[in-house]
C-alpha cells in the first residue's frame, strides 16, 4: 500500500492523483461498500458491481453524473463571491448563463435519453468515422512536423501540448463544421467548461474562468444554430440544430446542451489517453520496439491504456429505490460514484491485471467508455484518434524516451485524470 486514501484522492493531493491504483486495490479487497461522506457518495470499485449498476437505468439515475448536488456549494460560493466584482455581475446577469442547463445525454434517464441517443448515433457510426480518418491523418502529420521541428532544435518536445491536445480538438471542431474558427479559444472553453467536474472545491478564479467560457460557448454556438437553421450545411452541428425527435425540434437548452458535450467530453479524455500512451512506449522500450514492429498491436495497445488509466476515473449514478451492492443497503436518493479506473484493473475480471497485454483475450471489455445505454457514443473516433496518432508517432520517431526534466504532473480533478505535460526526446526516423 502507498499509504494514500481515498480522502486524499477526492481532496485532490497531486500524490493521489498520480497513483490512485493501491487506493482502488485497497477498496476491492474490503467488505461491502464504503460511504464516503466528503464525496457524498458510495464507492463502488469492483467490476461486476459498476458494470452491473451502469446496466441498470431502471433503478439508478444519470442526473447528476459528475456527484451530488452539494458539488456545486463550492461553485455557488465562488459565484456568490464574484458577484460583488461589477462586471461578473453583468455576466452573471446574463440569460445566456442558464442556457443549456437541462438533462441531456450524459444526464438524461430514459425515455429522453433513447431519444436523444438515437438522434446522434447516426454521427458517430463507423462509416463516419471511417470517412474522417483522412482527415485524422493529416491532422497528425502537421503536428508531427511540429514534433519534429522540437525535436531538431532543442533535442526535446512536450508531446501534450504540441501534439496530443491537437488532434482530438481539431477533428471535433472538423465534425462540428466550425474548423475554421479559433481552436485555441474552443481548447480555453473545454478547459474552463470542464473544470467542476472532479473539483469540488474550486478557485474563485477557476469559477471566474468557467463563467466567462461557459457565457462565450453560449453566445458562440446559439449563433451558430441559428445559421445552421437559416442555411443548413453537412455536419454535426447543422445535424443537431436541425433535429426533431419525434416530430419535435430539440429546444435550445438542448441543443447546447449536446454541444457542450461533445466539445467537452471528447477533448481531454483523448488527448489524455494519447498522452498516456506515448509515456508507456518511452517507458517500456521492449514495448516500443515490438509495437513499432506489428503495427497490428496498436488497437490492443489502445484498449489496453484505456484499462489501465481510464481518462474517465470514475462518474456518479443516485440510486431511484433503495439497493443492495455487494451486501451493502443503499437508500434510494443516495449517490454512488461508479470507479471505472478500479473495475479496469480488477484481478477477478482481468488476468495480471496491472500488466500491458494487448493480445489479453477480453481486451476490449473495459468500462473506460462506461458501458450500456450511456455507453460513449465518441468511443469509435477516439479510438481512431489514437491508434492513427501512435501509428504515425511511431512511424517518424524511434527511440522515444522520457526526457529527464518531467515531473509528471496530472491535472487538478479526481475524475478526470490526466498529464498537463509530458516531456520526451526521440530520434527522428
Ligand atoms: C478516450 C476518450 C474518451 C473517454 C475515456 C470517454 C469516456 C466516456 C464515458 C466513461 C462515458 C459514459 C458516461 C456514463 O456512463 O455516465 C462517456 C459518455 C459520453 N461521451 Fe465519451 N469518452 C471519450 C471520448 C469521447 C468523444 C471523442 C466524444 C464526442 C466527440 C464523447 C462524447 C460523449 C458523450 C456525448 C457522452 C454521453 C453519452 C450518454 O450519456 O449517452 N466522448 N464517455
Amino acid at each position: 500500500m502507498s499509504g494514500q486514501s481515498v480522502d486524499q484522492l477526492i481532496h485532490r493531493e497531486q500524490g493521489a492523483i498520480a497513483c490512485p491504483y493501491p487506493i482502488f486495490a485497497g477498496l476491492r479487497e474490503a467488505d461491502g461498500v464504503p460511504y464516503n461522506a466528503d464525496l457524498g457518495a458510495w464507492i463502488i470499485s469492483r467490476y461486476d458491481d459498476v458494470r452491473a449498476i451502469l446496466r441498470d437505468t431502471e433503478r439508478y439515475s444519470s442526473l447528476s453524473p459528475t456527484g451530488p448536488a452539494q458539488a456545486g456549494e463550492a461553485l455557488m460560493a465562488g459565484i456568490m463571491e464574484l458577484m460583488k466584482d461589477p462586471e461578473m455581475a453583468a455576466v452573471l446577469g446574463s440569460n445566456t448563463m442558464t442556457r443549456g442547463r437541462v438533462a441531456v445525454l450524459l444526464n438524461a434517464d430514459p425515455p429522453d435519453h433513447r431519444r436523444q441517443r438515437k438522434l446522434v448515433n447516426p454521427a458517430f457510426r463507423p462509416d463516419r468515422i471511417r470517412a474522417m480518418e483522412p482527415a485524422m491523418v493529416e491532422v497528425t502529420e502537421r503536428l508531427l512536423a511540429d514534433v519534429v521541428a522540437d525535436l531538431s532544435a532543442s533535442g526535446a518536445t512536450d508531446v501534450v501540448k504540441r501534439f496530443a491536445v491537437g488532434l482530438p480538438m481539431t477533428i471535433i471542431a472538423m465534425a462540428l463544421g466550425v474548423a475554421d474558427d479559433d481552436l485555441a479559444t474552443f481548447k480555453r472553453w473545454s478547459d474552463d467548461i470542464v473544470m467542476p467536474v472532479g473539483n469540488h472545491s474550486p478557485s474563485v478564479e477557476q469559477v471566474k474562468g468557467f463563467l466567462i467560457s461557459t457565457k462565450e460557448f453560449t453566445e458562440y454556438f446559439l449563433a451558430q444554430i441559428a445559421v445552421r437553421k437559416e442555411s443548413p450545411t453537412e455536419d454535426l452541428l447543422s445535424d443537431i440544430a436541425n433535429a426533431r425527435i419525434d416530430g419535435e425540434e430539440l429546444t435550445d437548452d438542448e441543443q447546447l446542451g449536446m454541444l457542450q458535450q461533445f466539445l467537452v467530453a471528447g477533448n481531454e479524455t483523448t488527448t489524455n489517453l494519447i498522452a498516456n500512451i506515448i509515456r508507456r512506449l518511452a517507458e517500456d522500450p521492449a514495448l516500443q520496439e515490438r509495437v513499432r514492429a506489428e503495427p497490428a498491436l496498436i488497437e490492443g495497445l489502445v484498449e489496453e491504456m484505456l484499462r489501465l488509466e481510464a481518462p474517465v476515473g470514475g462518474l456518479f449514478r443516485q440510486a431511484k429505490v433503495d439497493v443492495e451492492v455487494a451486501g451493502t443497503r443503499i437508500p434510494a436518493g443516495d449517490h454512488l460514484w461508479l470507479l471505472f479506473a478500479s473495475a479496469n484493473r480488477d484481478g477477478c475480471k482481468f488476468a495480471s491485471p496491472d500488466e500491458v497485454d494487448p493480445e489479453r483475450a477480453n481486451v476490449k471489455e473495459h468500462l473506460a467508455f462506461g458501458n450500456g445505454e450511456h455507453f460513449c457514443p465518441g468511443a469509435g473516433l477516439a479510438r481512431s484518434e489514437a491508434r492513427i496518432a501512435i501509428t504515425h508517432l511511431l512511424g517518424t520517431l524511434r527511440n522515444i524516451r522520457l526526457a529527464p526534466d518531467n515531473d509528471f504532473h496530472y491535472g487538478d480533478s479526481f475524475v478526470l485524470r490526466g498529464l498537463t505535460g509530458l516531456r520526451i526526446t526521440a530520434d527522428v526516423a
